[in-house]
């Protein structure tokens, strides 16, 4: 019943930045230490994001500078691709989609503000 399916889930989402992420992150097997991965040039932007949110839940997601906030977030948008890990919402598979979707998907379910845009500071 598409009612009770999560408006969003995210199941073990990666997003390493860098060269070699994806081969890093397969010799890792899941177990990824961020210092390992920054001495061989890479960035752990999220590291194994598991959640759901369901119809009427509102989350927040809070941490420190750098923790990851954003890129977890453009992963959900697909402002960039997660390395590993599933995302879905409202049950669909959103690296799966085609351009043509992802335009609908935005247009009709999704809104973003961004953090630096056209903020007015004194
Ligand atoms: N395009 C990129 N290339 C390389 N590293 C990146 C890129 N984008 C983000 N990072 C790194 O990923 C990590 C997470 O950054 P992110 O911007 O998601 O943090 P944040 O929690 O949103 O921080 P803030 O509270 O300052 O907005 C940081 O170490 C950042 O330097
Ligand atoms: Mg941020």
């Amino acid at each position: 019943m598409s009612d009770q399916q999560p408006v969003i889930k995210c199941d073990s989402v990666y997003k390493i930045f860098g060269k070699n992420a994806e081969k890093m992150l397969q010799n890792a097997n899941g177990k990824v230490v961020a210092e390992e991965f920054q001495k061989a040039g890479c960035v752990v932007g999220v590291n194994n994001a598991s959640f759901e949110v369901n119809k009427g839940e509102m989350l927040v997601v809070m941490g420190l500078s750098g923790s990851g906030k954003s890129t977890l977030l453009r992963c959900i948008s697909r402002l960039t691709d997660a390395t590993a890990g599933n995302i879905y919402i409202e049950g669909e598979d959103l690296l799966a989609l085609n351009s043509k979707e992802l335009i609908e998907l935005r247009r009709n379910k999704m809104g973003m503000v961004f953090q630096s845009f056209a903020l007015l500071t004194p």
